[in-house]
């Protein structure tokens, strides 16, 4: 498969800037956001006021490590529309996420921010190698999840001819690629693994699809996954970051022509890697959790929102602007299984070297009295649906001693017919299932 580039002249100036016109243009920003969220948001004003810091002591970048964090927990506590910047009438749209508990987690957008969304989703769709006159298929949920909309009006502003499939109805969206040939598919990578073994039950090659590049993200997976669905389709898959809580998907991208990371759009957000128990900022190349301030959002300003993903900034390569490493996993997702911290992505490198396996799983935890007790689900794919109980158990048993052996836990392996682990309808994987007492 070619790699698409975009042509030097297709990208803006801002892209190429030196790193002293990035900072200049990024220290100007904060302090007017800063400033806004204070004047306009009683809550920051008084989280300000409690930490003694004033939007005018933001005189360098490195001055916004005295501003207090936000999190999940200030949009809850504030529920549904008590951080907005602008009154409720300037909204032009309301997304929201679902909480694992409890209310969903509101945002707003007023119509410069959905401008603002749609030139920045347009932008990773062309560092993606998307240009105008492609067609995109955009696979992920419409609705309250960003997701879909998102990618829709990035792909329309882009010049693109979108087609608006949203999530599910999966032998519905294969008949669709088939028919019409998009150029482009925008879904999470695990409803792209679905899609391609949609494609082979069907009795097609997945491999013979139009589709040239896949954008994927809206939750974590690995190179190995990267490298299968690659192999499986033919085509370049690529990384795009981003969280309702900063604006929906486009805050990264990765470029086609080096997918080494995506690229953070330093113009619009600000990011830092901060220890997760100290919180103490980090230096470039360090691991830890990304807090991300924006710079430009008018109803929803986010000043050090703690995303709880964890990962690293790397320095800049395809573009000026800086890159994030692929995020390893969330905090929250970090499972302590026997005293062995475990993510998810490592059981996923590993269930995606058997080859008779789909590289669906679920991960499901519970307690035996005062032991952890680990079940890795996985289903076979549809070329060994049939396969004899022993060659399942062998499988099972393969898998259970390299998870043993490079991951250090033990677990039980169910091998289950291909579909048998559940979808989520916007098509991110439920990876755990954690039924311990809290
Ligand atoms: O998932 C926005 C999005 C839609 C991004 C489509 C990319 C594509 P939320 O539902 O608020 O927003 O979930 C945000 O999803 O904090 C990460 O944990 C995870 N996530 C998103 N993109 C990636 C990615 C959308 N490329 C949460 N790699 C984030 C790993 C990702 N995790």
């Amino acid at each position: 498969m070619p790699v698409r580039r975009p042509a030097p002249g297709d990208l803006e100036p801002i892209e190429t800037a030196s790193r002293d016109e990035i900072t200049a243009l990024q220290l100007t920003r904060l302090r007017a956001s800063l400033q806004h969220a204070y004047d306009q948001v009683p809550h920051t004003r008084a989280k300000f006021d409690a930490a003694g810091v004033q939007p005018q002591d933001c005189r360098s970048l490195s001055d916004l490590a005295r501003f207090p964090f936000s999190s999940k927990a200030d949009l809850r506590d504030n529920y549904p529309f008590g951080l907005l910047a602008v009154p409720r009438q300037q909204l032009a749209r309301i997304h929201a996420s679902s909480g694992t508990t409890g209310k969903p987690t509101v945002v707003g957008y007023t119509q410069a921010d959905i401008e603002v969304w749609a030139d920045l989703v347009a932008r990773s769709i062309r560092a993606a190698g998307g240009r105008r006159g492609d067609m995109v298929h955009v696979a992920y949920g419409y609705g309250l999840f960003t997701g879909g909309l998102g990618a829709h009006y990035g792909a329309e502003r882009l010049g693109c001819t979108v087609v608006p499939m949203g999530g599910g109805q999966t032998e519905k969206q294969v008949q669709l690629i088939v028919d019409f040939k998009p150029d482009i598919i925008m879904v999470t990578p695990s409803y792209m693994q679905v899609l391609i073994e949609e494609f082979r039950r069907q009795g097609l090659d997945p491999r013979q699809m139009s589709v040239q590049v896949g954008i994927f993200g809206a939750e974590p997976w690995t190179e190995a996954m990267r490298r299968e669905i690659e192999t499986s389709a033919d085509i370049a898959a690529v990384d795009i970051y981003g969280l309702s809580e900063v604006m929906g998907p486009g805050v990264a991208c990765e470029c086609i022509e080096s997918r080494d990371g995506p690229v953070i759009w330093e113009d619009h957000f600000y990011p830092e890697i901060i220890d997760p128990e100290s919180g103490a900022v980090l230096p470039d190349g360090a691991e830890g959790e990304l807090v991300f301030t924006t710079l430009t959002k008018q109803a929803l300003p986010m000043v050090r929102y703690r995303t709880r993903d964890l990962t690293r900034l790397l320095p800049p390569t395809s573009r000026s602007f800086r890159r994030m490493g692929k995020i390893v996993g969330r905090s929250d997702d970090m499972l302590i299984i026997r005293g062995v911290n475990v993510f998810p992505t490592q059981i996923e490198e590993i269930v995606l070297q058997a080859d008779k396996l789909a590289g669906q799983y679920q991960i499901v935890v519970s307690r035996d009295g005062a032991l952890d007790q680990v079940v890795v689900r996985t289903e076979l794919n549809v070329a060994n649906a049939d396969a004899p109980q022993a060659e399942r158990d062998a499988v099972g048993l393969w898998l259970a001693q390299r998870i043993k052996t490079l991951v250090g836990i033990s677990t039980r392996i169910e091998v289950l017919p291909p579909g048998a682990i559940e979808r989520t309808l916007v098509g991110k994987a439920r990876r755990v299932v954690d039924q311990r007492p809290r």
